[in-house]
Parts: C-alpha cells; sequence; structure tokens
C-alpha cells in the first residue's frame, strides 16, 4: 500500500510533477493534477505569466493618446495606456504607496491616474509625478522611484499589443516564431487590417485556463459530439466527416492551430474560408507568401491558441434566424483566476474597411455562436468543467491517474506528419490527432522548468 501523503505543499511536489509532465506529454499524457492545484497554478503565475509573453490589447481600442484600458497579466491587474507621444506602456494598477488600484475603470482616457487613498498621481506612463502637500510630506523624494511597475517589454504585431514582464528572454517575433506567420494569413488580408468591435465579453469558466487553450490549438475531435445538438437541429452544418478534414498546425512553444481542409470539402475553388466572393475580391492576398496564399486559400485555420492563453477562431452563422450567414473572426483570453477557474474573455473583430452594418452581422453571428450563451460556447464550457474535478479527486490522484493525448502517435490512428510540408512549423494530417496538445503541454512543462522558451 503506498501510504505517502497526497497532496503535501511543497515546491519539490510541484517540481516533481512538472517533471512528469515534462516526460510524460510528448507520449501523451498528461497528469490529472495539474488542472485544480494551488501550487501548481501559483507556479504558472510565476514562471509562465511573468516570463511569457502575453496578450494584453488590440491597439484599435486605444487608439488616442490617453486612451486606456485595464487587462490582466495571469491574475495582476494591469492598465495599458497610449502616452503623450503616442506610446504604449503596460502599467501595474497598484499604488506603490499602499497598494490600491489606481485605476478602477474597465477603459477611457486619462492624462493621470490618482490614487484614491492617500492621493499619489501617477501619469499615464507611470511616472510618480505626486502628491497632496507634497513638500511637506516627502520634501525632495526620488520621484523616479517610485512610478508604477512597467512591463520592461511590450510590442506590437498586427494591432496586437503583447507584455512581457522579463527583460531577458526572446523578443515577440522569437516567441511567436512560425505563429507569427499563421496569425497574418488571418489578420493581414487587407492593408488596413482588423479591429475591435466591442470591448470584450467576460464571464467565469468553472474549467482550467489550460484546458480553453489546449482545446482551441486544435482539437477537431470534440466537435462533432459535444457540438452535435447544434447540428441536429439544423443551427449549423453537419459536422459528419470533420475528423477526417480537420488537422493540425503546431508551432514552437506551445502553439497550434487547427486547419479545416477546404480543398476537400468544397472543391479547388480557392474558397476563403467561409467569406463570399464579393468579401474575398476586397481582399488583397498578394500580400502573402505563396504558401500562406495557398494555406489561407484551401487549408485555413479556424481555430488557434498563441501560447499560453491568447486564441482565436472564424466560423461563421447567422446573425438572426434566416438572415443570410456573416463570417465572425474573435479572438480570446483564458484569464487564470485560481486553481481550475478561468475569466473567458472575448473579442469580435471586425475587417476596418467593413460597413457599420456589415460588422453588426459578423458581431450577432459570432455572439449566437460563442458569446456567453453562444450554442457553442456553452458545449464547451461546461465539458471542461471535468478536468478540475478529476484533478480534485482523491482517487484519481491515489492512482497517479493521467488524460489521454495519444491521438496521432506512432500506431495511434491515422494521422502523421507531413514530411512534405514547405511551411513554418509542422503539419499533421489527416485528423484526428492531438499533436496540439503534446505541444502545448510540452513547452508548458519547458516553461514551468524555467526555460524562457
Ligand atoms: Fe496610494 Fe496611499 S495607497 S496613495
Ligand atoms: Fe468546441
Amino acid at each position: 500500500m503506498d501510504l505517502t501523503p497526497v497532496s503535501p505543499a511543497s515546491p519539490s511536489r510541484v517540481d516533481a510533477l512538472v517533471e512528469r509532465v515534462g516526460r510524460d506529454a510528448p507520449r501523451g499524457l498528461v497528469p490529472v493534477d495539474i488542472f485544480a492545484d494551488q501550487d501548481i497554478f501559483d507556479a504558472e503565475m510565476d514562471r509562465i505569466f511573468t516570463r511569457g509573453w502575453i496578450f494584453v490589447a488590440f491597439e484599435s481600442e486605444i487608439p488616442d493618446k490617453g486612451d486606456f484600458v485595464q487587462r490582466k497579466i495571469g491574475r495582476d491587474a494591469v492598465i495599458v495606456t497610449r502616452g503623450s507621444r503616442g506610446e504604449i506602456n503596460v502599467l501595474a494598477n497598484f499604488c506603490r504607496h499602499r497598494g490600491s488600484r489606481v485605476c478602477n475603470t474597465d477603459q477611457g482616457n486619462a492624462s493621470h491616474f490618482r490614487c484614491p487613498y492617500h492621493g499619489w498621481v501617477f501619469k499615464n506612463n507611470g511616472d510618480w509625478i505626486g502628491a497632496p502637500d507634497k513638500s511637506i510630506a516627502y520634501g525632495k523624494i526620488d520621484q523616479k522611484e517610485w512610478g508604477l511597475l512597467k512591463a520592461p517589454k511590450v510590442e506590437s504585431f498586427l494591432g496586437m499589443i503583447f507584455a512581457c514582464l522579463d527583460a531577458e528572454g526572446p523578443t515577440l517575433a522569437e516567441y511567436l516564431g512560425g505563429a507569427a506567420w499563421m496569425v497574418r494569413g488571418i489578420m493581414d488580408l487587407h492593408p488596413d487590417g482588423m479591429a475591435v468591435i466591442a470591448p470584450p465579453d467576460r464571464y467565469h469558466v468553472r474549467a482550467d485556463w489550460k484546458t480553453g487553450a489546449e482545446n482551441f490549438a486544435g482539437d477537431i475531435y470534440h466537435v462533432s459530439v459535444a457540438h452535435n445538438s447544434v447540428s441536429l437541429v439544423d443551427l449549423a452544418p453537419s459536422f459528419a466527416g470533420l475528423n477526417d478534414l480537420g488537422f493540425n498546425y503546431i508551432f514552437e512553444n506551445g502553439h497550434g492551430f487547427l486547419g479545416h481542409d477546404f480543398d476537400k470539402m468544397f472543391g479547388p475553388d480557392g474558397h476563403l474560408w467561409y467569406y463570399d466572393a464579393g468579401m474575398k475580391a476586397r481582399f488583397d492576398l498578394s500580400r502573402l507568401d505563396d504558401t500562406l496564399r495557398e494555406t489561407v486559400e484551401k487549408y485555413p485555420p479556424v481555430v488557434g491558441t498563441i501560447f499560453p492563453n491568447l486564441s482565436f477562431i472564424r466560423y461563421f452563422g447567422e446573425p438572426s434566424p434566416g438572415k443570410p450567414p456573416a463570417v465572425y473572426t474573435s479572438w480570446r483570453q483564458w484569464q487564470p483566476a485560481g486553481p481550475g477557474k478561468m475569466e473567458l474573455w472575448s473579442w469580435q473583430m471586425k475587417w476596418t474597411f467593413q460597413t457599420e452594418e456589415e460588422a453588426a452581422a459578423s458581431y450577432a453571428a459570432g455572439q449566437y455562436g460563442f458569446g456567453s450563451a453562444g450554442m457553442f460556447e456553452q458545449d464547451d464550457t461546461v465539458v471542461w468543467e471535468g478536468a478540475p474535478d478529476a484533478a480534485r479527486s482523491a482517487w484519481a490522484r491515489k492512482e497517479k491517474a493521467a488524460f489521454n493525448i495519444q491521438m496521432g502517435l506512432e500506431g495511434v490512428g491515422q494521422q502523421k506528419r507531413d514530411m512534405d510540408w514547405t511551411g513554418p512549423g509542422e503539419v499533421w494530417r489527416p485528423g484526428p490527432g492531438e499533436p496540439h496538445a503534446r505541444n502545448f503541454y510540452a513547452a508548458w512543462a519547458r516553461m514551468m522548468q524555467g526555460a524562457s522558451q
């Protein structure tokens, strides 16, 4: 009988679990323990969210000087501001005096933030610029010492702002690697790019942030089961055969995208996602290299994940019953809220050239599918509640139970790596397969073991 205590809270227990993930993920196993564990969660905040490149906002949310939005890096509240020189700052939202939040609204325009406790004042670039009765209270205090904490690295890519709290380590381009190429195929079909339609929806989900991220990195297998009811009631096309048509793009550092073989689904007519010919004519595909152009026209990604917690979806649906279908693009962030708990943030995007009416149709279709009460969204979020429950199971821990991510490994299923692929990263086809999950958890383990990717 094994009498080892099941969950002593100690760093060595975390390290042992992380080592187990690093060893087992490539062979298709993930220990159940990591989906609702306070020590693992704390280590994720310290080792992943303060070291990786974390998405914080779209530039279109803060177009003007003084604009700001309140966001999160892991569990930390941050303010993303457009400063007086037009530069972007990512600031910790706590006062250096006693820690009160200096910004208490989700978005706005301000030249400075005044702390509600004793009144320290910070410029929108984070500089400490004053306090009540400053000369008698502080004399010649060194103002430079007491500004808001500021992310040392902030970079934008196609209007998407990422921050990294580690001054060392890779640039954003190095971190994204081949995923940047894929994101270009999604967001850069027109020189004016994409912009947000509205602030993000935010809702709580009783699931771990990793489960959402891993699913969107490339899980085709759940679609015809978890989402079957949607096609049964004719609110979506049949998902029959999708397992064979979906396949996986995987990139370094845990990023992954789920491709669909549109060439097989619709014939070789240069389909572009589900956009109609009129919409297609408004894009400029000459902006893309040949491989990327062929990828988006024949084998486009329909969902994807930038490690650790940013995901994308492009799909279509009716904005309301009987209306012509509209294609929607949304980005979503799996904000870790605690062990086995997340806040799901979801932005709907429009092409900048679209009319308000077109954007409204995309928005409504997107909300209908993947809003908090969306027909697909509810299917996903409810089944994701299982992993944290399993992680809390004393029985599962006693048995050292693991989840199975073996599909597509040698001898398991039909999927194989496509050795003729000439683009970045790896392509595994046909579906179904789970290389995206092995890639995701292997990257998770590397970062949890101290690699900066
Ligand atoms: Fe901010 Fe005191 S806590 S001024
Ligand atoms: Fe789903």
